[in-house]
């Protein structure tokens, strides 16, 4: 079964390298980070592959939507180049490239499902369980979405104990506890300057594993610890090491 990570790297290492690739997830682990929190859509042939934008246009040098793309047109895009020269030539990692490299570093994998505007939330959970429990098993995941149609389906697609889920909340709701119940969630992940105490604790004596993003300042962070929260997602985790 997954634990709960304390330290993990935003979209890979984002402080250091272009978000969601293969080299910010190189570097996480360079820095001596072994969880990637990363988001998972599907291009528009189906392929499942790591970004976070609807479009592609901040991310890479091309332009449009993300789920107009092929694989192949998608691949074409340099994916690095926008952070820095350093990275030109990045490609866009598909989710199957970025398991196998998440394997051979043995690093824990927080997988978002993001659903954005216009994109159907079944077809995304379709997409992705397939290749991420049959194809790619990863030993330590929890796979998180604020879309709480897709967290339902990927429960009505596979068991808790095959499928950790993080749900993940903008913020914390009264009715937090029957949401959890509903997806037999093992985490509960919140932007960690809506969190309150009260709610914190509520959620760490259920027994939830509470995750935080998206930190960057460790000390302003510091009461958040106090509060029980189990771990921060940072685009540097390595600035909370001496703090976690
Ligand atoms: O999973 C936590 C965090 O990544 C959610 O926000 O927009 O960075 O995907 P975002
Ligand atoms: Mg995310």
């Amino acid at each position: 079964m997954t634990h709960a990570p304390r330290l993990i790297a935003h979209r890979g290492l984002s402080a250091q390298a272009p978000e969601n690739t293969l080299a910010a997830v190189r570097a996480a682990h360079d820095a001596g980070i072994d969880w990637v929190e990363l988001d998972v859509q599907l291009l528009g042939d189906g392929t499942p592959v790591i970004w976070h934008d609807h479009d592609v246009r901040r991310c890479s040098d091309g332009r449009g939507r993300l789920g107009d793309l092929t694989l192949a047109e998608a691949k074409r895009l340099d994916a690095g180049g926008w952070f820095g020269e350093a990275f030109a030539g990045e490609p866009m990692a598909s989710l199957v490239q970025m398991l196998e490299l998440l394997d051979e570093l043995d690093m824990g994998l927080n997988l978002e499902l993001k659903v954005n505007r216009g994109r159907d939330p079944k077809a995304l959970v379709e997409g992705v369980l397939p290749v991420l429990l049959e194809a790619q098993p990863v030993a330590r995941l929890i796979v998180s979405s604020f879309d709480a149609r897709a967290l339902d389906h990927a429960r009505r697609h596979a068991r808790p104990d095959c499928l950790p889920l993080g749900l993940l909340l903008e913020r914390v709701p009264r009715d937090w506890a029957s949401r959890c119940e509903a997806i037999d969630a093992y985490t509960v992940h919140t932007d960690w300057r809506r969190l309150r105490a009260a709610r914190a604790g509520e959620i760490t004596r259920a027994g939830y594993p509470l995750l935080c993003y998206t930190a960057n300042d460790p000390l302003a962070f510091a009461s958040r610890w106090q509060w029980g929260v189990s771990g921060v997602i940072s685009d540097d985790p390595t600035r909370f090491e001496a703090h976690a």
